[in-house]
């Protein structure tokens, strides 16, 4: 068996923030093909370990090292690359409110492609369906789409470039339970049509049951643990224990039992 190195392997990383160290030697690997999650307690630095695998946080110390470059030291060029090979959702979607859905999910194929104007629009559209809006939602804009919508045009734009990896925060938050529902099916389905990797921030229990391959729990400046949900729940750590056993965990876990 061909052993392949991880997608993503972060190292030792240290990072100071506002005069407090949120990340102190934090160490985590994410698989190829895994649904791998990030989950902590407010503050445990989740969203700041999302934005140093992206590099929009630079690490006073430490490696990421994503598809076999080490992103500490890569050249502009090298980061341009990784950066194509990945789509990011953002909590807030960051769509273009004065462009509309197919417009949206055209743009990185404008940025990073010498593609003509038809086939940009083909495989927009393309997207778009995939992502699971009917294609009558191309030409509306951002602000006539429901909160679940929107997050499926981000979805699309964040897919149109055919990427290996996608990172996605706090997706199902501040959707209804059957949009987020939904949502989960399109990312398992989009994880096993596409082959992708992904990496996503939540601490939406459903999903987590629902949708990962393993979870890592982030606490006191590292991950404490990752493992599969049903190995995470019973870890003892008093943090991860507190994170779980709260009423909102039980009601979850017993659907999943
Ligand atoms: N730009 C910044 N300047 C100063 N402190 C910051 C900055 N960004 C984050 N922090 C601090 O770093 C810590 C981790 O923040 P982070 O946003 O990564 O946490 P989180 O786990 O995503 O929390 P939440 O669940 O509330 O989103 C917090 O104490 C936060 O106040
Ligand atoms: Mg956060």
């Amino acid at each position: 068996m061909i052993t392949q190195s991880p997608i993503i392997e972060v190292k030792d990383v240290s990072v100071q923030l506002g005069g407090a160290w949120v990340h102190q030697n934090l160490n985590l690997s994410v698989n190829h093909g895994e649904i791998l999650a990030i989950v902590g307690g407010s503050g445990s630095g989740k969203t700041t370990l999302l934005r140093e695998m992206l590099m929009l946080q630079r690490p006073n110390s430490g490696s990421i090292r994503v598809f076999e470059h080490e992103l500490m030291t890569a050249s502009s060029a090298t980061l341009l690359e990784v950066q194509k090979r990945w789509g990011v959702l953002f909590q807030e979607n960051a769509l273009f409110s004065s462009l509309t859905v197919e417009e949206n999910a055209a743009f990185p194929l404008r940025e990073h492609t010498k593609l003509d104007d038809k086939t940009i629009k083909e495989l927009a559209i393309l997207k778009i369906l995939l992502a699971g809006l009917p294609s009558s939602a191309a030409i509306k804009y951002p602000a006539e789409l429901s909160g679940g919508m929107q997050k499926r045009a981000g979805i699309a734009r964040a897919i149109v470039l055919d990427p290996a990896l996608l990172f996605l925060d706090e997706p199902t938050a501040g959707l209804d339970p059957e949009s987020a529902d939904a949502f989960d099916e399109l990312i398992l389905n989009l994880q096993k049509t596409m082959g992708l990797t992904i990496v996503m921030v939540t601490h939406d229990l459903d999903s987590l049951w629902h949708v990962t391959n393993r979870v890592a729990f982030l606490g006191e400046g590292h991950v404490l643990c990752v493992d599969a949900m049903s190995e995470l729940v019973k870890n003892p750590h008093p943090l991860i224990q507190a994170f779980f056993r709260g009423a909102r965990g039980r009601v979850v876990q017993r659907r999943y039992d």
